[in-house]
Formats: structure tokens, sequence, C-alpha cells
């Protein structure tokens, strides 16, 4: 049996939680928009076409804001193609998924879309094969009151309001070298400050996002998040991170600590960002946009790549999800939380089929997959301030990340409610732990509200369209309150939410 334990103090804030940290992505891709989100055949689809199934079980899982229309699709993309009469909307290529393009979900679905699922949108702008003026012009049509070519456009075609879209991103992914228009840093900077200084003479509020690095293996990784910020610092808002974790030759063990690296990279991505605020002498600091992370099986899909070709929504990356994979993503949005003073939007990707926490088949159901669950607890129960967590307890060996703390945690608290939330995750393949946090710093009773732990005697256990709700997060049922002190038994690999009401 394993032994961990902290105190919890209101004192000990780290930031409010911010909302959008439970953001998800919608991507032209695979079958996210058609099949996912849109199809207009299905039992359940409504006057425009989406699946109310799909839409309730969004609102279900808790996302706040929603990154639009790509990932690597927008960097090809034409947004004017997707507006206007759907008959006259032309089909095209998309060269970053090799599938076909039908533009029958375009901009002002979406919006619809997003209004009906209640979320905010995150646009992404295509500054791969284009630039300044596309920026522009889409700015002009989502936000622009009226009066002008575009904006009056989009009253034609049906939406008299502007959209009110706050974040842009400048791009995506551009040190790729498999993005369309793949720039140096220095060519990427530029771009992303012109595009900026535009958006910002139209609409001086608006929220930028320019794009960090792909991931943290990249070679030019902290290098181009520097060269990019020289130039840009002052007119962008957020950096983007992107990570996706897999297990890698078996090694199970590294893969349910991948927060540790997570941790890592953001903790990289502040360094480097503030060391170019302090150079520029800004009293300036940027906050990171998590707007791509997931577990991913990316492996498997580079070895069926060459596959994929000119299709209409094909299958793309409909990883099936277990049980481990829903305590790594419990404890990714644990690293997140954890982050909120810094890291102030995040978006899972995706949302639908593609390496998603909801799937779907055409003409028939929706389910949750396993990752579902702990998002959609934590988006529930993480409420007003995140409270900093120094844990002690085991450790572990890891090929991968070296040597790391078996247990995780952070939490909340509420202060208008008083509740607070503990989320914590015990990644020991063969150890139950036991739990102890003081709460003698609130300096009042508590009673346990609600307590969910996600684990199973299969790791490997996932829901599929037969048996949707094999796995499930359980009341857990050891933890009570003694002495100012909450305890709990948590199962080895496990994740566990437990929110606690003043008494
Ligand atoms: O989410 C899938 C893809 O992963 C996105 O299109 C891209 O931005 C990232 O590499």
């Amino acid at each position: 049996m394993l032994h961990a334990s902290f105190r919890l103090d209101p004192a000990f804030t780290i930031a409010p939680v911010s909302r959008r940290t439970f953001g998800s992505f919608v991507e032209h891709m695979g079958r996210c928009v058609y099949t996912g989100i849109y199809e207009p055949t299905h039992p359940t689809a409504d006057e425009d076409g989406f699946r109310q199934d799909v839409l309730a079980l969004t609102r279900e899982l808790g996302v706040s804001v929603v990154r639009y229309p790509g990932g690597n699709f927008v960097s090809g993309y034409r947004w004017e193609d997707g507006i206007g009469p759907v008959a006259d909307r032309p089909v095209r290529r998309d060269l970053a998924w090799h599938s076909l393009e039908t533009n029958e979900v375009g901009i002002d679905e979406f919006m619809r879309w997003a209004e009906k699922a209640e979320v905010e949108v995150m646009y992404a702008l295509n500054l791969g094969t284009r630039g300044v003026q596309e920026a522009l012009d889409v700015h002009e049509y989502v936000n622009h009151p009226s009066g002008t070519r575009l904006s009056d456009l989009r009253r034609q075609y049906g939406s008299e309001k502007p959209y009110g879209i706050r974040m842009f991103c400048l791009g995506n992914e551009m040190d790729g070298p498999w993005q369309l228009g793949h720039k140096t840093p220095i060519e990427y900077g530029r771009l992303a400050l012109e595009t900026a200084r535009a958006l910002r003479a139209a609409d001086p509020g608006i929220e930028l996002i320019a794009c960090g690095s792909s991931n943290s293996s990249m070679p030019t990784f902290a290098t181009w998040e520097a060269q990019v910020l020289e130039i840009a610092y002052d007119e962008v808002d957020y950096i983007s991170a992107h990570a996706y974790y897999e297990p890698l030759d078996e090694d199970l063990d590294s893969f349910l600590a991948s927060a540790v690296d997570m941790d890592h990279f953001v903790d990289s991505v502040v360094a480097t960002a503030d060391s170019v605020g302090a150079r520029l002498k800004s009293r300036k600091k940027l906050n990171i946009s998590f707007d791509e992370w997931n577990v991913w099986y990316n492996k498997r899909f580079e070895a069926t790549r060459e596959t994929v070709e000119w299709a209409v929504a094909p299958r793309v990356i409909e990883d099936c999800y277990n049980v481990a994979d829903a305590v790594v993503v419990g404890n990714l949005l644990i690293s997140l939380l954890r982050h909120s003073d810094r890291v102030t939007a995040a978006c899972q990707a995706q949302l639908v089929n593609v390496i998603a926490p909801i799937r779907s088949e055409a003409g028939g159901p929706a389910w949750r997959q396993t990752i579902f669950h702990p998002f959609a607890l934590t988006s529930r129960l993480a409420k007003g301030d995140v409270l900093r967590v120094e844990l002690r307890g085991p450790t572990y060996d890891t090929a991968r990340f070296g040597t790391v703390p078996a247990l995780d945690a952070v939490a909340t608290h509420d202060p208008e409610s008083g509740d607070v939330t503990v989320f914590v995750v015990n990644r020991s393949q063969s150890s139950p732990a036991d739990l102890e946090v003081g709460l003698a710093g609130f300096g009042r009773g508590f009673r346990i509200a609600e307590s969910w732990t996600l684990a199973d005697d299969d790791l490997m256990a996932a829901n599929t369209e037969d048996a949707p709700d094999r796995v499930l997060p359980k009341p857990n049922e050891t933890a009570w309150i003694e002495d100012g002190e909450l305890h709990a038994s948590l199962p080895p690999v496990s994740w566990t939410a437990i929110r606690l009401a003043p008494a």
C-alpha cells in the first residue's frame, strides 16, 4: 500500500480556474465534422443538419471553447468556399489529410452549431497558403457589424448580427515541415506580427495566439518560440502549445507519467516567453493556449497514413480509448489546472471521432469514450480558484521521464459555495494508495458531497458501440473525513475526483 499526503489552504491560490481550460477542437478532418457534428440524414438531425445526440454529449462534456476549422487542414483552407448557397460551394482537395472537402459546413454553419453547443469559438486563420488580407477578410465577415461588402454578405446569408469571435489563432503549427506554407521562425514571426497589427487595427479587443512549436520534440523547440516572440511579442496575447501522448514500446509506466512531460513542456514555454519579455523590457506576460492535447496512438496512424486517399470524411485516427488512456487524460487536466496562472486556454483534440472523447456512427449511435469521463467531471467540478498542492509520497522509475511521483494531484476551492474539490491520480500499476489531505487551513468542517473514481481491473477495457458504458467512473466508497482530514483509498492506475462541501 502506498501512502501520500498534502495540506490544502485557501491561501495557496495559484489562479482562478479558467473556463477556457475545458476547450475542444473541431477540425475538418476525418469524420469530426461530417457524420460527427453534422449529418443531415441522421435520425437525430435538427433543422440545420446537426446531430442532436452529439450536441447533447458536447454539452454534457462541459466544453467551453472550440477551436475551428483546423489543424493542418486550415493551412490550405479557403474560408469563402464555405459561405453562401451550399449547392454553389466547391469540392476541394484537402492536402493535409488527402481527403475531399465538400464545404457543406462553413463558418456560418459552425457558428450556428457553436451557439447550440453553448461554446465559444476560437478561430484559426490560414497563414500557410494565405496571409494578412484573408485574415482581415475572415474578420470582416465574422465580426464587422454591417455596411461593408463582407459583413453585408454575412447578413445576406442569414446572420444579421456579427459573431463577435474573440480568439484567433495566427495559423497552425507553422514550424512543422509537413505544414502547407511551412515557414522559418523569422518568416512566420513577421507574418504573425503583420497579421496581428492589421487585425488589431480593425478590432483592438481580440485575443491573438501565435504558433509555438508543434511539439516539444521538434529540433527547433524553444528556439522557434524565442525567435517568433522576439518579433511578435508586443502584438500577441498567447503562444500555443501542442502535445500528444501514447504508450511507446508497451512502456505503460512512462505513459502513465505523461503529465510530467506536460508540466515540463509548459514550464519551458513560460521560461522562454518570459526571457523574451525580459529582453524586450516588457511588463506584459504572455499566456499559453494549449490548443491541441490528448492521447493519440500516432504510431498506428503513421503506419496506415498512405491508405488515406481523396475520400469525403474517411475514417482517420478514430482511436478507441481504454482505462489507462482515461487516467492519463485526467492527469493531463491536472497538469493544465496546476498551470492556470499561465495556461488560460486549452483544447483537447479533437471533439468527435478523430482522437475524440465522443464517438459516433453514421446513421447510428453516439457514445462516450473512456476519456470523456475525467474531462466531463473535471469541467463540472473545477470551480473557483486552483490551489497549490505539495504532495509527499512515493516515486517510481520510468524509462522516458526518470523518477516520477506515483501520485499527482491538484485542488480547487470555490469561495462562493465553499466547495473544495481534489483531483488525484494513482499512476502505480501494482499498488493502491492511501491518500490523506489536511483541511485545517479552511478553519471549518467538510462533508463529502460526491466522490468518483475511474479504474478497472482490465486497463485495456474500452467503451464501444456495443458496450458504450463498459467503463464508467464509480462512486468511491472509501473516502471519508476524520479529524479535519480527508482520507481516500485510490486503486492502482486510477483517476479520482472528490468534492467536499461545507459541513
Ligand atoms: O489534431 C490532429 C492534427 O494534429 C492537427 O491537424 C495538427 O495541427 C496536429 O499535428
